[in-house]
């Protein structure tokens, strides 16, 4: 098939190569040139496992086609593919600039029969109005929604091996069409794992078929709903600092109910990152749209918003009430290990908060700094490496949990540090390590009576 993927980011890239791969025509465009030439070296403009190598491979095959033009590869294509950027409004809905603008262009150049798919996360109802313009083109265009689960820093893998694969709508053939092209990387997908050096995993993949209107939903309620996992666990997490609990110990065994899961209660700093934020907000839009009020997303949003400034006055209290001229060092600056992407980025906001308080702040992290760096307080001093960053600290913090950094021998980081406050603002230490090096440690939700004692 000849398919064209219209947005290279991390959805848009990944899509674009792996379909290559499975055998396809692909053309990927990208407007920004800068980008594009980056891709037609054979690498990715952003830090993800084993996509520059996929990348490379790709263009060897002579079927992977990077471009800024909608002409030649939209006319022959069989199916394409919006993976473009929805980022939120000031007010906290979706900007669907790109979304109609990308999708007007195709629709243009698209011939009789090919198929739009939307790829890229948007507002329930989204899809109807995109099929009220497909229908005044005059063109028979079937219109699908296949929202996309991948995560940041696992792209690769979770596009090879997925839990689920959702496509909506209500053109049956089409919808064939489009379960049938994902099984062409399901049967390579080892293949492709081999290429990006993923370990390959068996797991099941479930094909679920939905109406066009349950698709858009699903996605963004998944990711609210774990977003409410996380802010859940942060609101237990205040509860157990004021009631001398471990938050750790508390959410281990909630989660041990095979009906509540594991995942996604790891209290901390908060999420941050493209998805979550945006996916919130944009629900409790969709919500006001149609009359809903969506309280429960409103309550993990400010409680989200609320946990910088909760860790901020932590560790001012430890610090007798003043941060002013204390040294402090921020380490990780992306919104999760793994990735170069600093989009709301927890530990970028707990920096410039601190900044303001009057703190010295040196930040570090082994990926993000060159997008960290405009959005950091213009007195923030960036750093050359880990130690570079603690060397003299008075604190510590810890936003983002790089395994270097989880790895850092605390003997060490007590050594280079002029004083001993320790912030991990990830909870991803062992109390017992950090306090057996000397350090005062507080985490989030941890500093009960109990915290740190190890069974
Ligand atoms: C999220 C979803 O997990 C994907 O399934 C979805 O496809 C993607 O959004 C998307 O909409 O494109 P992503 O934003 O890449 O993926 O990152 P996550 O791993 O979900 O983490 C989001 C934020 O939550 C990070 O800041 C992370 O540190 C934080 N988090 C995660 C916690 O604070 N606690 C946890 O227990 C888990």
């Amino acid at each position: 098939m000849t398919i064209t993927i219209l947005g290279t980011g991390y959805v848009g890239l990944t899509t674009a190569v792996l379909f290559t791969h499975a055998g396809h025509t692909v053309y990927a465009i990208e407007p920004n040139k800068e980008r594009l030439d980056i891709i037609k070296s054979g690498r990715s403009f952003f830090y993800e496992k084993g996509i520059d190598e996929l990348v490379s491979s790709a263009l060897e095959t002579g079927r992977f086609f990077p471009t800024d033009s909608y002409d030649e590869s939209v006319e022959q294509s069989e199916v394409v593919i919006s993976c473009v950027g929805t980022p939120d409004n000031p007010d906290g809905s979706s900007n669907l600039t790109y979304i109609y603008a990308a999708a007007r262009d195709a629709i243009a150049r698209l011939r009789d029969g090919a198929i739009f798919v939307q790829k890229s996360t948007v507002p329930v109802g989204t899809g109807e109005k995109l099929k009220k313009i497909i229908a005044t083109s005059g063109k028979n265009i079937p219109y699908v929604s296949n929202p996309e689960f991948l995560s940041e820093s696992t792209a690769v893998a979770d596009s090879l091996f997925y839990d689920r694969l959702v496509v909506g709508g209500d053109d049956g053939d089409a919808l064939r069409t489009i379960l049938d092209l994902y099984k062409t990387i399901e049967d390579k997908r080892n293949d492709m794992a081999a290429i990006a050096g993923i370990t390959p995993l068996d797991k099941p993949m479930r094909h679920i078929t939905t109406t066009l209107n349950s698709a858009e939903l699903i996605k963004v309620s998944a990711n609210s709903l774990l977003a409410l996992k996380i802010s859940y666990a942060n609101s237990i997490a205040k509860l157990a600092d004021k009631a001398g609990a471990d938050i750790k110990e508390v959410m281990d065994a909630v989660g041990a109910d095979e009906r509540i899961g594991k995942h996604f209660l790891n209290a901390g700093r908060g999420y941050g990152g493209g998805c979550f934020p945006k996916d919130v907000s944009g629900l409790i839009a969709s919500g006001l749209e149609y009359g809903v009020d969506l309280e429960i997303m409103q309550a993990a949003q400010s409680l989200n918003e609320s946990m910088a400034g909760y860790i901020v006055e932590k560790m001012q209290d430890a610090m007798h009430g003043s941060l002013q001229s204390k040294k402090v060092a921020v380490l990780g600056l992306s919104f999760k290990a793994n990735t170069s992407d600093t989009r709301r980025s927890p530990g970028i906001k707990i920096a410039n908060m601190l900044c303001k308080a009057g703190a010295d702040v040196s930040v570090y992290d082994p990926k993000a700094i060159e997008e960290a760096e405009p959005e950091l307080h213009r007195r923030a001093r960036i750093a050359d490496s880990t130690e570079d960053c603690i060397t003299d600290a008075d604190a510590v913090l810890v936003a983002t949990n790089w395994q270097e950094f989880l790895e850092y021998e605390p003997r060490l980081l007590a050594e280079k540090m002029r004083s001993d406050l320790f912030i991990d603002a990830i909870n991803g230490y062992n109390v017992t390590d950090i306090e057996a090096a000397g350090l005062r440690y507080i985490g989030v939700g941890r500093n009960g009576e109990k915290a740190g004692e190890e069974n």
